[in-house]
């Protein structure tokens, strides 16, 4: 190893706890408030690994997220002026993370929500836009036609970007005056008196929410210009945000010299339910405004996108699964021999899930290019109360493809949105950051 590449190791083993648990961290950090999108990676922790890095690569890199979720990773690179490339299976990743990288200059911004909102003012419609099964359990009649009339009002802006910014403010919308908690993932309805007796707007809500997320938009906007990452109103580097499942395939044919993501733990079903979380909000939100290319049908039902999430289909015999993949981590194969039974069954969820994870990673590699960084940020969660160590579990499947470890740190999870108080047992308060380093 050169003597630059071992300062680097260096100085990301020296990088503060402090830093790595992101307890400096702000909330409105990087416009990462514009939307709660559940298990967002804090930008203030990935920061350091990604500048002394970035050194290692000088300062010339093309980062890929095969998990994007909300784009934190994406946004950090391109405060260094990154070429960045994201993909994500959820749709409203995908709207998200579009609105994260694109330039908006504020006027253009204060302007459309003043149209907006004269817009909402006028409209004495009662028509309620959207149907689907349920609708009426899921919003009170009086939100469906307030939701309505922003909906109208977006629709008529001519600029896509435009539009695409204010979906995101009606997505964050309906979280808030829908009838399904704020407090899970998973859709659970509020009870009928809290639902009865709530004061809620949805178009004050929409209101506040565009004010801030234009704030903090600006914020960030206003970062890049002082970084000199910004001519001509366009960001100088390239930006990718595509709709794809990675376990099937990494969607461009570029190359990239470093990987930062943090995928999921497991199968939504049972860790974080990023599919049903979204439902509600897509419902609202044209697909042609998101990406024609969207080949699941998404809005069918709400475990539509977890089912098709890693871990979340069944499509092969498990006896087959285990074959190929226990070979590949011992410890998985340990972990899941000890149960029988149902304990077995839910474990078998485990082994389908690092089975996908397995097959995204052979995805992603040919996409690397020689000497490059992978940086995984992964926690260990509870099955039959005993742990799975995916830090482990990584190493051994990365190790199986001849692909060495760099460096490892860990964290302890103090800021990082959690899922709520049911699933909260299963998951580790501490994380691994794993750095990998492809040598061929
Ligand atoms: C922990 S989140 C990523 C968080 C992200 N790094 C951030 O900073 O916000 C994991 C993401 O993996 C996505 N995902 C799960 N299975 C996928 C698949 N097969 N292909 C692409 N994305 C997938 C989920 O939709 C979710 O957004």
């Amino acid at each position: 190893m050169n003597k630059n590449i071992k300062n680097i190791k260096r100085n990301i083993n020296a990088i503060s706890s402090e830093t790595l648990n992101g307890e400096n961290y702000s909330r409105n950090d990087f416009a990462r408030s514009i939307l709660n999108y559940p298990a967002m990676m804090v930008p203030s922790v990935q920061e350091p690994i990604i500048e002394k890095l970035s050194e290692a690569l000088n300062n010339n890199v093309s980062l890929l997220d095969p998990f994007m979720g909300a784009s934190n990773t994406l946004v950090t690179g391109m405060k260094y002026g990154m070429n960045v490339f994201g993909q994500d299976i959820n749709p409203l990743s995908i709207l998200l993370s579009q609105v994260k990288t694109t330039f908006y200059s504020i006027e253009e911004l204060v302007d459309a929500e003043k149209r907006l909102i004269s817009l909402t003012i006028s409209d004495n419609s009662e028509i309620v836009e959207v149907a689907f099964v349920n609708i009426d359990k899921w919003f009170t009649k009086n939100i469906q036609i307030e939701l309505s009339k922003i909906y109208r009002a977006i629709r008529s802006e001519q600029s896509l970007k435009i539009r695409k910014f204010f979906w995101v403010a009606l997505a964050e919308t309906i979280r808030l005056t829908s009838n399904d908690r704020t407090s899970t993932f998973k859709m659970h309805m509020r009870p009928i008196e809290e639902i009865n007796s709530r004061q809620i707007s949805a178009l004050k809500t929409f209101l506040s929410v565009s004010k801030k997320n234009i704030k903090n938009i600006s914020d960030y906007i206003s970062v890049l210009v002082q970084n000199g990452h910004v001519e001509n109103d366009k960001y100088i580097k390239n930006v990718d945000v595509v709709w794809g499942d990675t376990n099937a395939e990494i969607r461009t044919d570029k190359s990239f010299n470093l990987l930062v993501t943090s995928p999921p733990y497991g199968d939504n079903q049972t860790t974080v339910t990023y599919g049903q979380f979204s439902y509600l909000p897509l419902q609202w939100i044209p697909i042609e405004d998101i990406d024609k290319s969207i080949t699941i049908d998404y809005l069918k039902t709400a475990q539509s996108i977890d089912n098709k999430s890693l871990g979340g289909e069944i499509k092969e015999h498990i006896k087959d699964v285990e074959y190929k993949v226990f070979e590949k981590s011992k410890t998985l194969k340990k972990f899941v021999s000890q149960f029988k039974e149902e304990e077995r069954k839910r474990a078998e969820k485990v082994t389908r899930f690092i089975n996908d994870l397995d097959s995204s990673i052979d995805k992603m590699l040919p996409k690397m290019e020689k000497d490059s960084f992978l940086v995984w940020t992964i926690g260990n969660r509870n099955v039959n109360k005993q742990i799975v160590q995916n830090d482990l579990i990584l190493k051994e499947l990365f190790a199986y493809k001849g692909v060495g470890l760099f460096t490892d740190l860990e964290r302890e999870i103090l800021s990082k949105r959690m899922p709520g108080r049911n699933n909260f047992s299963n998951m580790m308060s501490k994380e691994k950051i794993i750095i990998f380093k492809k040598t061929n």
